[in-house]
């Protein structure tokens, strides 16, 4: 039996308290999700949306307390869904105690994070240097993302300990697995040479042995689902992502295969027309991937509807329709939400991204105009509003909304014996935005076609012409 799980990520602020994701738990479970993975729930100064975290063992008041959180897993567990929580190993938030503790020298604490008398040549991922001084250590510490997101330094077994213990603090109190956020990143191979690299950085700490050493540690003797969320996708070769997936991950996102559309990495700081034929050529080859987790949406991303300017429908059927073991609904993908209408105001804007995006392109000269027109249609902040339930009510009582045909199609992944087991072949050269394929099982083939321009309808037909799902 093949090993297929549907995922539904929550990001917790769009629906509110856990008691509002429990009491939505019937309205999703009809989508038959395998598990609901959350963004992090965990106490946060949120500089960074709840991925900067200051007590792992601790929920952040603004969602409720533990109690409200076995409730959301039994409930949960009344539909058959586990709940996934979402591990932020890589860094700290500067609040945390281990920081405080580190940047005071303190015996025991004081190599949990990567701390250098001199900083290296690398750029973080959030824009500006990766390394920056700290008065009270004297030192420089390293932070892949934000100042205030310090590197952990995995290289000190107590940190991998400590990891071990908050793994076990939440798999006692019921939790189904993890997704690991930056999985990839955590362990970096140049510090150690202490020759300053001629390149600002990525390159030096892009999935070394070390990584995955570790995580193989951490998730080795646990009867968990594990989701990995890799960083910088399009470096990632199927070796790498084999071997980053081969013990200690069930399943991995590459996040490079929704970016490759339009983006470099995932940091959107760049507008690049949609590549309809590289992103079809890329998830083509990543759906070979029996560990390939497909996701065309998350917190991380504009909605896609907006995004690809497409058909939600025809959307759904690239998702669904490609032999994928581990497909991720975002909330509100279902309904088709497309991007908000975000403010003209960088002030207004919660995310560090969609700041640090603003800045640089006013440092490139750019007007305010300009720089918010750009941020208003690229920031993830898009992803991260309120859920429409209102639409979600009218959409469920509307036998052809979109609603109801996502229902419709994870159905047909979940027991169509060729949607589960079908050998895959790219049918055409496809055109713009055009991706037609087959999928073929024991004498049975369907034909896809699939236009994400809306040029033509999309449909899935049988061998005999019947249509098995279409977008009209
Ligand atoms: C990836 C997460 O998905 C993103 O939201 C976050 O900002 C970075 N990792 C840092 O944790």
């Amino acid at each position: 039996m093949k090993k297929r799980k549907l995922i539904y990520q929550i990001y917790p602020t769009a629906i509110g308290s856990l008691r509002d994701i429990t009491e939505k738990i019937p309205l999703i479970a009809k989508l038959q999700p395998d598990y609901i993975w959350l963004s992090p729930i965990f106490l946060s100064p949120w500089v960074d949306g709840g991925y900067d975290v200051s007590d792992y063992c601790k929920i952040d008041p603004r969602f409720g307390n533990m109690g409200d959180f076995r409730k959301l897993v039994s409930v949960a567990k009344q539909y058959n869904i586990g709940i996934l929580l979402d591990l932020v190993l890589n860094h700290t938030s500067s609040e945390h105690i281990w920081f405080k503790k580190s940047e005071r020298h303190d015996p025991w604490y004081k190599d949990y994070y990567v701390w250098l008398d001199k900083p290296l040549n690398w750029g973080s991922f959030f824009g500006g240097p990766a390394f920056d001084y700290n008065e009270n250590r004297g030192k420089y510490y390293l932070h892949l993302y934000d100042r205030s997101q310090p590197d952990l330094n995995f290289c000190n077994p107590r940190v991998v300990k400590e990891f071990k213990k908050i793994i076990k603090f939440w798999t006692n109190h019921g939790v189904a697995g993890f997704r690991v956020d930056s999985a990839n990143v955590l362990a970096e191979d140049a510090l150690k040479s202490g020759v300053l690299p001629r390149i600002s950085g990525f390159f030096n700490y892009y999935q070394t042995k070390e990584t995955v050493a570790i995580l193989e540690k951490l998730f080795c003797d646990e009867k968990i689902f594990t989701i990995a969320e890799p960083v910088g996708g399009e470096f990632m070769s199927r070796a790498r992502f084999r071997e980053l997936t081969r013990q200690a991950f069930d399943a991995s996102f590459n996040v490079g295969t929704i970016d490759i559309a339009d983006t470099f990495f995932s940091i959107k700081d760049r507008l690049y027309p949609v590549n309809y034929r590289k992103w079809f050529h890329t998830l083509a080859k990543w759906c070979q991937e029996d560990k390939f987790s497909l996701a065309i949406e998350s917190h991380d991303t504009p909605r896609a509807p907006s995004r690809f300017h497409a058909d939600p429908k025809t959307l759904a059927m690239l998702q669904f329709l490609l032999p994928c073991n581990f497909p991720c609904i975002y909330q509100g993908q279902e309904i088709g939400t497309k991007n908000a209408k975000l403010s003209n105001n960088i002030d207004d804007y919660p995310g560090v991204q969609s700041r640090m995006i603003y800045r640089r392109l006013r440092k490139e000269g750019k007007t305010k105009a300009q720089a918010m027109k750009h941020v208003r249609l690229t920031s993830r902040d898009n992803a991260r509003q309120p859920i429409d339930w209102g639409e979600y009510v009218l959409q469920e009582a509307n036998e052809k909304s979109i609603l109801n045909f996502y229902r419709k199609i994870t159905k047909l992944w979940r027991t169509d014996p060729v949607l589960i087991n079908g050998d895959f072949h790219v049918r055409k050269e496809t055109k713009k935005g055009v991706f037609d394929f087959e999928r073929s099982y024991r004498g049975e083939t369907y034909y896809i076609h699939l236009d994400l321009s809306g040029k033509t309808k999309s449909y899935c037909k049988n061998i005999d012409g019947g249509i098995v799902i279409a977008n009209h």
